[in-house]
């Protein structure tokens, strides 16, 4: 997933890799205590919740968040990807001589242990203005184990790590170190951090409502109005990895409109770690050929599409997506039409990508476009997720 989408489709590779240890992913995180929100939500707990402060990436269009981890002994600061689309950690380290990013120096920590296997982690990248689908996104592992830790806040030690000893060119422009997992099978520090009574809820909430956060063990019912609505994850699938946080969706509807292909059943993973969404071709297609005929493939970037951005601006396009509600009511969680332009194309600005991208092997990915509009609730406890309309911070300013 790094960078735009790719996490969710790596995960059969973490899986294969997953004989040598879990991954690990430093990055800088704010933590402080915060006052637990009054909420029949909570559950019970031995620590405060945790706040985490975000940053927001993706080109300025507030569709990827990241924020600061401690890594080792003494803490090093670095910032990650919290992802709730894999579940590993990954983080760049002094072994990389090439890498950009900040590094967790690994001689420098007293509890590092070298975990001695190396492997390769291929991302299948789509989308999001300028990264592509291609196969050019690619860390080299190496895996590890140490303390991880919340800054002022929580550690856990030997949590297992995957330092980044090698990456592609594609990564250097990321502004985070690497990737912290908050897959549903909480590995490493979020198995950690539910040990300690911590989790059990994690929230991550975009900047549209006064900047993102994510709270460990905890709701901010400030940033959102009405009650949340939950869906239950469905029992693991033998052909999905049992990390990801997916409802069942009986269809998608566009304007208002469906047809008898997007009016059928598929399971949706969502991702805070892919920035837009992502369907196979055919679904893809249907959707955008509700919208207009003009959006097209873009050739130079495989999966992505596009049409001319001095029309994009008239189009509607309200993406509804229905799943079902723990009592069995349906819900829908909509995508407005303000997300459906991603950007110019750096290759073409005077051609603008679609927020739809096409990718074979998921049946749909739901990140940053529809998340920044609900405050997400990942209940781990439960096995469930969660979702209110997010508060616009316009609306609190009011
Ligand atoms: C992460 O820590 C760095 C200092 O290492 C700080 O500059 C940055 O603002 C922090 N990021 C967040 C989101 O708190
Ligand atoms: C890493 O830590 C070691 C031991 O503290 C130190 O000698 C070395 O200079 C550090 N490397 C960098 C790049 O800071
Ligand atoms: C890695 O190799 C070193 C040196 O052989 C050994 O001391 C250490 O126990 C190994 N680590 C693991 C996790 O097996
Ligand atoms: C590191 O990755 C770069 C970019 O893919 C590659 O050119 C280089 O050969 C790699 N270095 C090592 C030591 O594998
Ligand atoms: C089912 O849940 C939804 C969403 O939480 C709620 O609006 C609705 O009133 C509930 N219906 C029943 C019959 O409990
Ligand atoms: C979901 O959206 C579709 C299309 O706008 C609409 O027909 C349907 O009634 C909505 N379902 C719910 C439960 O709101
Ligand atoms: C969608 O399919 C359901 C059956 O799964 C059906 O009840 C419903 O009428 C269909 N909606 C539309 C708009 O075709
Ligand atoms: C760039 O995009 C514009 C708008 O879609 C299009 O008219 C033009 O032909 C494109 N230029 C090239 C070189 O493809
Ligand atoms: C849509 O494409 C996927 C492959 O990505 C395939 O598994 C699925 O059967 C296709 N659906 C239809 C209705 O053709």
């Amino acid at each position: 997933m790094l960078k735009n989408f790719a996490i969710l489709v790596t995960l059969g590779f973490c899986y294969a890799l997953a004989e040598g240890g879990p991954p690990a992913i430093p990055h800088r995180i704010h933590i402080q205590a915060r006052a637990h929100p009054k909420s029949s939500f909570l559950r019970r707990r031995a620590l405060s919740p945790i706040d985490v402060p975000l940053s927001d990436f993706f080109l300025g269009t507030d569709l990827q968040w990241f924020g600061n981890i401690t890594v080792g002994t003494p803490p090093q600061i670095l910032s990650v990807i919290f992802d709730t689309g894999s579940p590993f950690l990954e983080i760049t380290s002094d072994l990389c001589t090439r890498c950009p990013q900040k590094k967790f120096n690994t001689s420098a920590s007293s509890t590092f242990v070298d975990g001695n296997t190396t492997g390769i982690f291929s991302f299948a990248t789509g989308g999001g203005v300028d990264p592509v689908i291609d196969n050019d996104y690619s860390l080299t592992v190496h895996t590890a184990a140490d303390t991880i830790g919340l800054v002022n806040g929580f550690s856990a030690p030997d949590i297992e790590i995957l330092l980044i000893i090698n990456q592609t060119t594609k990564f250097d422009i990321d502004p985070y170190d690497g990737i912290q997992g908050l897959g549903a099978s909480a590995q490493g520090l979020f198995a950690a951090l539910i040990s300690q009574s911590l989790p059990g809820n994690m929230y991550l909430t975009p900047k549209a409502v006064g900047n993102a956060e994510l709270i460990l063990g905890g709701i901010d019912s400030t940033k959102f109005t009405g009650e949340p609505i939950f869906g239950d994850l469905p029992p693991a699938e033998t052909e999905l990895p049992p990390s990801v946080w997916l409802l069942n969706s009986p269809g998608i509807s566009v304007n208002g409109h469906t047809t008898g292909f997007l009016n059928t059943s598929r399971q949706i993973i969502f991702d805070s770690g892919t920035s837009n969404v992502v369907f196979p071709t055919n679904t893809t297609e249907a959707i955008y050929a509700l919208i207009s005929p003009d959006i097209k493939p873009f050739p130079a970037e495989p999966g992505a599409y596009g049409m001319a951005c001095d029309r994009i601006a008239y189009l509607p396009a309200t993406l509804d997506f229905t799943f079902t509600s723990q009592n069995g009511t349906a819900f829908n969680l909509t995508i407005p039409t303000v997300e459906l332009n991603v950007g110019p194309f750096a290759s073409n600005t005077s051609h603008c990508q679609t927020l739809i991208n096409a990718l074979e092997g998921v049946e749909g990915v739901l990140g940053g476009s529809l998340l920044k509009h609900y405050y997400t609730i990942y209940d781990i406890g439960a096995k469930r997720i969660g979702f209110a309309p997010a508060k616009l911070l316009s609306a609190q300013v009011l």
